[in-house]
């Protein structure tokens, strides 16, 4: 198949274009190469078209015989302050609806979307009491006196976290996160229209080969490999014991390989699936085995915290594995240890 894949210079997205192009499909690429995250002046990879998803005339023209596009192209992270809430808005949603109104014009009816598990917010969790509850969001006076766990929505008392599944209400906690949402419902709302098929994929922490190095927009492993790199220790938040589901670009490149390959056998309308390793890890642990593989300082639990972070966020692999056939295979301590000494991109 010809697949365009948006943001194919990216971390994730160069990835996604290597597992196709092995599999045997017609990759076209297209990237902006925003000087943010490449740096100014960075060179067009082979196989990328340099434009941008918010520029209609960009994406016609790279839409030609295309069968599937694969969305990766995204401003992520957490971002610095509110100045950077019309960059999410204007990259991920306002490039997203640009994007569906030219698959639109271009008849190309099958799309596999990067989504996120920022669309869950503060996972899921039981109450003793209540069953599966909705956590109460996190008050600052708690996380002061360090009581970082939240509590029952509905009694406030202690809650369990579980895995989220598919079916996880929409609860975004950071303008990332709400970009993320805004996309969905606009990839759901062109399924509806034209009757297109959407596969989003809902990525939980990615690392490996290549992610960027500490900037503003940084996930936590890349901030803690680039303060292991400088011979500092990493500085864990909270008290190390938020739990995550760390999954292996490769194996994130994989998943995108098997959406984009049973994106048109699927049915109208979008189809959200988890991308994790199954096998999540704390902080902490985390922590420890990156810091131990790289023979480097210990990890300083500091007890910070900030506003628009989650407490547990872990993954159900269930539904990607029985829909998509998708099974990480990089064990999350393997990976980890192993992202000691893969190369970081530094801009
Ligand atoms: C991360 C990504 C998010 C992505 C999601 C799924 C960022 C900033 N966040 O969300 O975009 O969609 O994974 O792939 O890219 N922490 C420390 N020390 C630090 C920094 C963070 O202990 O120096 C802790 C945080 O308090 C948090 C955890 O690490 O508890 C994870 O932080 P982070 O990677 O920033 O965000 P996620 O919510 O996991």
């Amino acid at each position: 198949m010809r697949v365009l894949v948006t943001g194919s210079a990216g971390f994730i997205g160069s990835h996604v274009v290597d597992v196709l192009t092995d599999a045997g499909h017609d990759v076209v690429g297209l990237d902006l190469l925003l000087p943010l995250a490449h740096g100014a002046g960075a060179s067009t990879p082979d196989g990328t078209r340099r434009g941008d998803v918010r520029v209609p005339a960009d994406v016609d023209a790279a839409l030609d015989g295309v069968d599937v596009v694969c969305h990766q192209a995204a401003m992520v992270g957490n971002g610095v302050d509110a100045q950077d809430f019309p960059a999410y808005a204007d990259h991920n949603d306002h490039g997203t609806a640009v994007l569906l109104a030219a698959m639109t014009r271009a008849g190309v009816g099958s799309l596999v979307v990067a989504s996120s598990m920022v669309v869950y917010g503060d996972g899921r969790y039981t109450c003793a009491v209540h069953g599966d509850v909705s956590p109460a969001v996190r008050r600052e006076d708690d996380l002061e006196a360090g009581r970082y766990d939240p509590g029952c929505a509905v009694c406030g008392g202690p809650v369990e976290w579980r895995l989220v599944d598919e079916d996880t209400p929409f609860a975004p906690t950071s303008a990332y996160a709400a970009s993320k949402v805004a996309q969905e419902h606009y990839v759901s709302a062109w399924c509806r229209l034209v009757g297109a098929s959407a596969l989003a994929l809902r990525y939980h922490n990615v690392y490996g080969p290549g992610m960027p190095a500490d900037t503003p927009y940084a996930g936590v492993a890349a901030i803690f490999r680039s303060a292991l790199a400088r011979g500092e220790a990493p500085r864990v938040f909270e008290d190390g014991g938020q739990m995550r589901d760390f999954v292996h670009v490769r194996d994130v490149a994989r998943a995108n390989l098997a959406a984009v390959e049973r994106v048109g056998s699927l049915g109208s309308g979008r189809h959200a699936y988890n991308v994790a390793s199954g096998r999540p890890v704390s902080l902490g642990t985390m922590a420890r085995t990156l810091a131990a593989a790289a023979d480097g300082a210990s990890p300083v639990v500091t007890g910070e915290y900030r506003p628009y972070d989650v407490r547990h966020v872990v993954a159900s692999p269930a539904k990607s594995r029985d829909e998509l056939g998708f099974t990480a295979q990089v064990a999350p301590e393997e990976g980890l240890a192993q992202l000691a000494t893969d190369p970081l991109r530094t801009r």
